[in-house]
């Protein structure tokens, strides 16, 4: 068994299963955040990353991306209903997205989570050489720092969530709160996206638990964990060389050709789920199509919407409610080779995707709560130049950082609808003012300066135990 310093365990693995037959393997990268993130980390890194392949049944080996070994974890159509779209997707995601939509408390699905986690667990002890770092992500996984300290007590371990940590009422509805807060703070170190995460984290070890310490640091069962905010990021240099590409460039002016030269162009790009918001922007878009504030022969909308989670019904519901509205829009307001909104519900590679960014002159991010929110990231890192409005939500991660988008609560439609004609109407000293801004934070904030915050950190964790009596 090859063993690895630095350990990555994540639900899924950054590539589909559909790897060639003859074994070759190339990262297609899937849709999400996390996959995103930790791709630009560690395709360089000489690391183990422990996950799920994406197909039902069981796992076949995968060689090594460059110097990244990948551990493909096999699921079980039981398991997949139990862990994945049961207690992870159903439970554990609408609650801690200040449960936008109703979570679902199935007892069944718990003992399918336990069962999991244990064997990515198991699978990660395995992989990890004496002394190991052993990094475990989101919430799917959250009972493995516990259940890895039992079983390798010699590694040092991480846990970062990508997404929201919920305030501590919320938290409270959980049948099994104690057991996933326990399992969670397993961990040496608890990374989030925001600080207020990490307050809420410490109120429930003190009063689940009978912790004590505060929002850097909490003190259970002897132990001292370290807990803080590490807004995750992308890899901007990636982005800014992809931008550069002729394929991308040629790829964007023939977008805008497509689209219209003299159309002003909003563009969203989103996983298909309920937290992004994407009924609140079509009601807004629509009335403002509605009352003639903006009129189809202007400004047309992209939305790219790929497919997430299909198996959920509260997804497939979503899917057809989203794809309604579109076509009621689109039937009332479109004109003969005009429409108001394409529609596009399918992956994209990343040069595409840059392309895409490049074509719109307002990117419109209205997530009801989100743990970051990337594509925003990507959208600045994609321009080449200083044109270009981002419309976010207050209710993102991201809304921390880039402080100078046009920040907006997604719940006030009439809010979003005023905010949207300001950024169509911005001028360009205006746009260019934000977006130099916004683009000097990403670069200094980038993907490389969190892995390093994060895996410094947990560095020292390691020190400090060694100076404990
Ligand atoms: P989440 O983690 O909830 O999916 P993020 O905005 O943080 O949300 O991350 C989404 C990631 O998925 C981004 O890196 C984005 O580029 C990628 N993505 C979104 N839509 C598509 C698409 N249609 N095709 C390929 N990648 C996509
Ligand atoms: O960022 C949150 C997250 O759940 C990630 O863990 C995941 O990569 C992404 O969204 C996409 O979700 P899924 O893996 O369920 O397709």
């Amino acid at each position: 068994m090859r063993q690895s310093s630095l350990v990555v365990v994540a639900n899924r693995l950054p590539l589909d299963d559909n790897a060639a037959m003859d074994g070759a393997c190339e990262w297609r990268r899937s849709p999400g955040g996390l996959s995103s993130a930790l791709h630009a980390i560690l395709e360089q890194t000489p690391a183990t990353w422990v996950g799920w392949g994406g197909s039902i049944g069981g796992a076949r080996e995968l060689p090594d991306i460059g110097s990244l070994r990948l551990r493909p974890m096999a699921l079980s159509e039981d398991e997949m209903r139990g862990y994945y779209e049961g207690f992870a997707n159903s439970t554990l995601w609408p609650l801690y997205h200040d449960a936008v939509e109703q979570p679902v408390f199935d007892r069944g699905w718990w003992e399918t989570y336990r069962t999991v986690n244990q064997r990515f667990a198991e699978a990660a002890a395995e992989v990890a050489e004496p002394g190991a770092a052993i990094w475990v992500q989101d919430y799917h996984l959250q009972l493995v720092p516990q259940l890895l300290r039992e079983l390798r007590p010699d590694v040092r371990i991480g846990f970062f969530l990508h997404v929201p940590f919920p305030p501590p009422e919320l938290f409270m509805q959980l049948p099994r709160r104690v057991e996933l807060l326990r399992g969670m703070l397993g961990a040496d170190l608890v990374g989030f996206q925001r600080p207020q995460a990490a307050h809420n984290v410490a109120q429930l070890a003190t009063k689940l638990l009978g912790g004590h310490g505060g929002d850097e640091e909490i003190m259970l069962d002897g132990r001292t964990i370290r807990t803080g905010a590490f807004p995750v990021s992308i890899d901007v240099a990636e982005m800014r060389s992809l931008s550069a590409r002729p394929y991308v460039v040629n790829q964007a002016r023939q977008l805008r050709r497509d689209l219209g030269t003299h159309k002003r162009v909003l563009l969203s790009v989103d996983r298909l789920d309920y937290t992004k918001g994407i009924e609140h922007r079509l009601t807004a878009y629509s009335e403002l199509l509605r009352d003639g504030r903006v009129k189809v022969r202007d400004v047309v909308m992209v939305q790219v919407a790929v497919p997430s989670r299909e198996r959920v019904e509260s997804y497939r519901s979503l899917r057809d409610r989203i794809e309604g509205e579109v076509g009621r829009i689109n039937g009332e307001y479109g004109r003969v080779g005009e429409p108001a909104i394409h529609y596009l519900n399918q992956p994209f590679d990343r040069a595409d995707l840059t392309a895409l960014y490049q074509t719109a002159d307002v990117m419109v991010v209205t997530p009801l709560r989100d743990g970051m929110n990337l594509v925003a990231k990507e959208f600045v890192a994609a321009r080449r130049d200083d044109t270009g409005a981002l419309v976010l939500s207050e209710f993102a991660g991201a809304a921390a950082e880039l402080e100078d988008a046009f920040l907006v609560n997604p719940h006030d439609v009439d809010g979003l609808k005023e905010t949207l004609l300001r950024a169509l109407a911005a001028d360009a000293s205006e746009l260019s003012a934000r977006m130099k801004a916004m683009r000097a934070h990403i670069t200094s904030h980038d993907i490389h300066a969190w892995a390093r915050a994060y895996l410094t950190a947990l560095d020292e964790t390691g020190r400090l135990a060694q100076h404990l009596p």
